[in-house]
């Protein structure tokens, strides 16, 4: 066991931590996020120091803290203009950029990836402290493996005394929730971890922002991930927690409902006089940067109590700071959430010929289910004039037809014949498209429908995925699609066959749905599949 020291981030007390760190040993240290524990970058056997104090798993790869600019390239090989624009925008600051590593980075740092995370921190001990040290310092959050980030010194305390010999105190977290980590390519960026750093803010940089699916979805353990981090279970208190979505009164209703001797609730500030059990709060209603900077610190009071076995969350906005709010309760709670009010969006595709139009038939049978055909989406996106400009500055006139409109077969032949074309139509049709279902979504929301199907043969492709609770992919035996696309489309079996090897294979669906209909027997069987779908999606609407 170590004798464990807080330490003010003083000039003097820097003195001891620096010979610390120069000697090979780990320190903890305050950032504006939360506090990081720190190892030399470049010295292999003082970074595994900090997967030992941590227990932290072997291919979670760490974050490189630089002081400045110079030390930037100290570790990367390569500052692309727009890594260049973006550390102008926000360094210091609470952003983390994935770039190319170069040779001076041990793999033990970055996990054996060819790219390794920096990021330069706006809280002025921390800069002074990695300036002073004179190298990079990696650092992950200064937390057990599992355990909310820390966001005070006796946060890191509580989790690493007798593991590690000095902890820097620089008060408490301005931020509260880890740095933005985005990827960075040509002009735009991947956003692997939402923080305090907003798409919005991301936006006045770059062209464009995509998100990673794994921000909002539960990362599969076998599957390689763009930040293994987002796979593990992350900041759960010893309760279980359980976010649940729906108005203030919803939650009362569902709270009353559920709770037992051993339930607490974590709200927001001013709504516990509503309730007659423990209760918790993380910042105001409408203020996701109060919410994000009291967060970790709850989870953790709620782990002092013992007897709290359940605790019922209230759900954060999803808007700018709150992304990462929600993101992190998500994880809290095991990505399990209670849908009061919301409705359910569920994702139909499938490969074409496989049977989603009788499946929609089925559907449409039941008067609780809003359908958005996606197919018709896309055929009025393909008729915007600005659309259309595009498209034919790159295919040429001839996709045209003589009323000026695109011949879609025309096209459709095209694309189904030439990948690249494939992907260059996607590019321009889906981001509007997104945006299209996106609305009726809300329409049909609005009248009351409570599962909403977005009948989609594109779903993964155009990202549309990420607004579905739930996939359902239908399949059917390769000869009984041929026969039926031929019939459908009036083709010959060489252009349905055509189609068909442009689709993904069975494994590619399987793998990313979470239902899967087989769509090769009588129309009772297919029925029967069907229902059981929707009665499972009644179940997720009703919290049972
Ligand atoms: O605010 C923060 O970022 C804090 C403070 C201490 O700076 N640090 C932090 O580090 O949160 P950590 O290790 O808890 O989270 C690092 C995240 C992980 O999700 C990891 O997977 C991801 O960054 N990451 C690091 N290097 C990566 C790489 N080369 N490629 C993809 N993801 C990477
Ligand atoms: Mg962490």
């Amino acid at each position: 066991m170590r004798d464990t020291r807080v330490l003010k981030a003083t000039t003097e007390n820097f003195e001891i931590a620096k010979r610390e760190i120069l000697n090979g040993e780990v320190v903890a240290i305050p950032t504006e996020t939360v506090y990081g524990l720190a190892a030399n970058a470049f010295d292999e056997t003082a970074v595994s120091k900090i997967f030992e104090a941590k227990g932290r798993p072997q291919d979670n790869p760490l974050i490189v803290h630089i002081a400045d600019m110079e030390m930037l390239r100290e570790v990367v090989s390569e500052v692309s203009e727009t890594a260049e624009k973006l550390a102008k925008k926000f360094w210091g600051g609470p952003l983390t950029m994935i770039l190319p590593k170069n040779e001076r980075v041990p793999y033990a740092v970055t996990a054996g990836l060819e790219t390794v995370g920096v990021r330069m921190p706006a809280h002025l001990a921390a800069r002074e402290f990695i300036r002073y040290c004179g190298v990079p310092l990696a650092a992950p959050s200064a937390n057990v493996s599992g355990k909310p980030s820390p966001t005070s010194a006796a946060h890191v305390f509580h989790d690493l005394r007798g593991k590690i010999d000095y902890i820097l105190d620089g008060g408490t977290c301005e931020v509260g929730v880890e740095s933005t980590v985005v990827k960075v390519m040509d002009d735009q960026v991947e956003i692997l971890r939402p923080g305090k750093i907003t798409i919005n803010d991301l936006l006045q940089a770059v062209s464009a922002v995509t998100i990673d699916d794994g921000v909002f979805t539960r990362v599969m353990d076998d599957k390689p991930v763009a930040s293994p981090g987002m796979k593990y279970q992350h900041y759960s208190p010893n309760a279980n927690v359980i976010m649940v979505e729906g108005s203030l009164t919803d939650f009362c209703q569902y709270v009353s409902r559920s709770a037992d001797e051993k339930t607490a609730v974590l709200v927001f500030e001013g709504e516990e006089s509503l309730f007659d059990i423990p209760c918790f709060t993380f910042g105001k209603r409408n203020d996701s940067v109060s919410q994000a900077s009291r967060l970790f610190d709850v989870l953790r009071e709620i782990d002092q109590h013992e007897d709290i076995q359940t605790v019922f969350a209230r759900v954060p906005k999803q808007e700018g700071v709150g992304l990462a709010v929600y993101n992190r309760l998500l994880r809290a709670c095991g990505f399990e959430v209670v849908n009061m009010d919301r409705a359910v969006i569920v994702g139909l595709t499938g490969q074409t010929g496989a049977g989603k139009s009788m499946i929609c038939e089925i559907l449409r049978q039941d008067g609780a289910i809003g359908i958005v055909d996606c197919d018709v989406v896309s055929r009025d996106v393909i008729m915007m004039p600005s659309v259309q400009q595009r498209l034919v500055e790159y295919f040429g006139g001839e996709i045209l037809l003589e009323d000026g409109n695109v011949n879609r077969k025309a096209l459709g032949k095209r694309i189904f014949a030439n990948e690249e074309d494939r992907i260059f139509l996607n590019s321009v049709m889906f981001p509007p498209i997104t945006e299209q279902i996106n609305k009726e979504v809300r329409q049909l929301r609005d009248q009351g429908y409570r599962i909403i199907v977005l009948d989609a043969p594109t779903l993964f492709e155009s990202g549309a995925n990420i607004i579905c609770d739930s996939i359902v992919s239908v399949l059917a035996d390769a000869n009984l699609r041929q026969e039926r696309i031929m019939e459908r489309d009036s083709m010959s079996a060489v252009e349905a066959q055509n189609r068909m090897n442009a689709q993904k294979d069975d494994e590619f669906y399987r793998s990313r749905s979470e239902f899967i209909i087989e769509n090769n027997g009588s129309q009772t069987e297919l029925k029967e599949q069907v229902d059981r779908i929707t009665a499972a999606m009644k179940e997720k609407i009703n919290g049972n």
